[in-house]
């Protein structure tokens, strides 16, 4: 078999994430201070897979190219494919039809998080040699992903966000694929989303007795789509953080647990409770900071209280005069508490954001 290429999917509109997405892509959203994107491409490397295409869009590619390079700080040579509508993830393989060649590929969801890395499943594709190997998982809402239908370990049918899932195992954003999956994608017919579904040219495979495998997932698997998942997908990430302090700590603070705190970061008469990430020319001062929370590069906090939250760079916190949770703050906001009667809130917000008052 040739070598397996990578295919990442990091194009499509990032709605469910919006403010954040308004400006920028929802792939490169940071969990644990790095972009979600990072952690596909380094497990697509870590399986032995260095040639990768990166599907991009028109509105959000520029950042994303600038954001991964060339490939080489990952050991991968990165080859950048523009789709220009968001038509699906069938359209998109469609897209990169040249850059694929007659490769076997890995396609990877560049908004999905797999704790177990793609080494096994590489291994298991290369041995078995079936035209597609897809991984299931279970999940509580079936109906927000691609379902599989299984009698033993056969897949009968797989339907793409059913109203009625006929079981509970999603599809996970990672596919193995021969090239025949080109075949089955130009034989497909817009869904009732409008858009040309993988998951209908799989089953399109299937109904053409070509043989196509399941797996489960061992490991936890986040498709970070949504904030409740991106605050979920940092909280698991943190969860195996090792502790490294290479900023400044003064002797009025405390550091509980695994934490890391970037060069150039500084804590002042600040207490942090990990696991958290603190990046590079962030300052805390007089200010707590609670388990599963990463705070971006050059971020403020002052006389605040935060747990369990995703602070992106450059963005100012002060005088919460309560404690902020489960929140994401996109870049450089400023949220901050001025004191004395009357008691009102002055606010300047994007488009599409929300903010809960509690
Ligand atoms: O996360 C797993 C789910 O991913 C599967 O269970 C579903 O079967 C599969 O269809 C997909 O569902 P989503 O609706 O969550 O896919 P989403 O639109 O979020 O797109 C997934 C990634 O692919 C995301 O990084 C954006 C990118 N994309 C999406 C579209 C529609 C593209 O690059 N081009 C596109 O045209």
């Amino acid at each position: 078999m040739e070598p397996l290429k990578g295919l990442i999917l990091s194009g499509g509109a990032g709605t469910r994430l919006r403010p954040i997405t308004h400006t920028s892509a929802k792939q490169l959203v940071p969990v644990a201070n790095k972009p979600v994107l990072f952690y596909g491409i380094e497990a697509l490397v870590d399986a032995g897979v260095t040639e990768i295409g990166i599907i991009i869009a028109p509105e959000t590619g520029e950042e994303i190219r600038v954001a991964a390079g060339d490939g080489s700080q990952f050991g991968a040579e990165i080859t950048y494919i523009v789709q220009d509508k968001p038509a699906g993830l069938a359209h998109a393989v469609l897209t990169a039809a040249d850059f694929i060649g007659d490769s076997p590929f890995v396609m990877y969801l560049g908004d999905n998080l797999l704790r177990d890395g793609l080494r096994g499943l590489v291994a298991t594709f290369l041995a078995d040699e079936p035209e597609a190997l897809i991984l299931l998982t279970p999940v509580d809402d079936p109906s927000s992903y691609g379902v599989a239908e299984l009698d033993g370990e056969r897949i009968v049918r797989l339907i793409e966000k059913p109203k009625d899932p006929p079981s509970n195992l999603a599809l996970v954003g990672v596919y193995l694929f021969s090239s025949s999956i080109f075949d089955a994608a130009r034989g497909l017919e817009p869904s009732w989303r409008g858009e040309y579904e993988i998951t209908e040219a799989i089953q399109a495979l299937i109904d053409d007795g070509q043989r196509v495998q399941s797996e489960v997932v061992s490991g936890w698997w986040k498709d970070t789509g949504q904030l409740a998942d991106m605050l979920e997908a940092n909280r698991l990430v943190l969860e195996e953080l090792q502790t490294r302090l290479e900023g400044e700590i003064d002797e009025e603070s405390r550091v509980e647990g695994r934490v890391v705190l970037e060069p150039g970061a500084s804590l002042v008469r600040s207490v942090v409770r990990g696991p958290a990430v603190i990046g590079a020319g962030a300052v805390i001062e007089d200010s707590y900071l609670g388990p599963y929370t990463s705070i971006g590069a050059e971020v403020q906090v002052r006389r605040a209280e935060i747990e369990h939250s995703i602070i992106l760079s450059g963005s100012v916190v002060e005088d919460l005069g309560t404690r902020m949770e489960a929140s994401l703050l996109g870049r450089n906001v400023k949220l901050t508490r001025s004191d004395g009667p009357p008691k009102t809130l002055r606010l300047l917000v994007g488009d599409s954001s929300e903010i809960e008052i509690v």
